[in-house]
């Protein structure tokens, strides 16, 4: 809807290209959608799907943004589809996919993996000696405070939009960007967790860790569930620039 109340026509133009099919070329394709109150990208997508095209490919889940599957560059920003309302966008809206992750097919891409590559190379679980084998059992109370900080850095759902925003991640392929900084600042605050700083260090004291940021803030301004990422980044640096003099 326009801001008189007028119904807008809507032109989504979409890249089009399907790797695994040889004779896909990359195309833009341009889609007219009557907008309607309250209408997100998800909606204006799934009516394409099910009206002029069923084989338009993106990602959807919980469609409340908490799967963080959705993510895609809108009008130029990454950004979560199912979180956006057509209202808040000009009449002419461009989707691609968002870079740096593997592209499955047109606006799908295969953010899993790298989450997965990236969780494996940080150790991103509990490193602690007393940790319980049994999954069934009682976990030692947490001091309510420390607990409200390790949630506040646990709320990524791994979106990958902070990736698409920076720009060393563009071109530093390993770097682990401000989703895996923030899994480290997680667990430095996690009690639980007997990795020292020094241990850390061997993680992501390099450029494809904590160094290779430039600050350049894309991340943050773009991060879904507004974390607190150039804080953390900030904090982590200072905490491996004296875990590298003590090396
Ligand atoms: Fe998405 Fe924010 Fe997590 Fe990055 S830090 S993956 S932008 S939720
Ligand atoms: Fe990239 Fe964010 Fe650093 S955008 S360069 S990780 S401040
Ligand atoms: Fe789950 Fe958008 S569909 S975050």
């Amino acid at each position: 809807m326009s801001e008189t109340g007028a119904t807008r026509t809507l032109r989504i133009h979409i890249l089009r290209y399907n790797p695994q099919d040889t004779t896909s070329k990359a195309r833009m394709q341009t889609f007219e959608v009557a907008e309607a109150a309250g209408m997100t990208l998800f909606v204006a997508l799934t009516e394409i799907r099910e009206t002029q095209d069923p084989s338009l490919n993106f990602d959807f889940v919980c469609r409340a943004g908490i799967c963080g599957s959705c993510g895609m560059m809108i009008n130029g920003r990454p950004a979560l589809a199912c979180r956006t309302l057509t209202k808040d966008l000009p009449e002419d809206i461009t989707l691609l996919p968002l870079p740096v992750f593997e592209l499955i097919a047109d606006l799908s891409v295969n953010t899993g993996r790298w989450m997965r590559d990236m969780a494996e190379r940080l150790e991103t679980w509990v490193h602690g000696s007393d940790m319980d084998p049994d999954v069934d059992a009682l976990e030692a109370p947490m001091d309510p405070d420390r607990a409200e900080e390790i949630y506040e850095l646990e709320r990524c759902i791994e979106c990958g939009c902070c990736i698409a925003a920076c720009g060393t991640a563009h071109m530093r392929p390993d770097f682990v960007g401000a989703v895996g900084l923030n899994k480290i600042a997680r667990f430095r605050v996690d009690p639980r967790d007997e990795r020292d700083d020094r241990s850390l260090y061997e993680l992501i004291g390099d450029e494809d860790g904590v160094f290779g940021c430039m600050t350049l803030l894309g991340c943050a301004d773009t991060c879904p569930k507004d974390l607190p990422l150039a804080e953390q980044i900030a904090f982590l640096r200072r905490k491996m620039l004296s875990a590298a003099r003590s090396v």
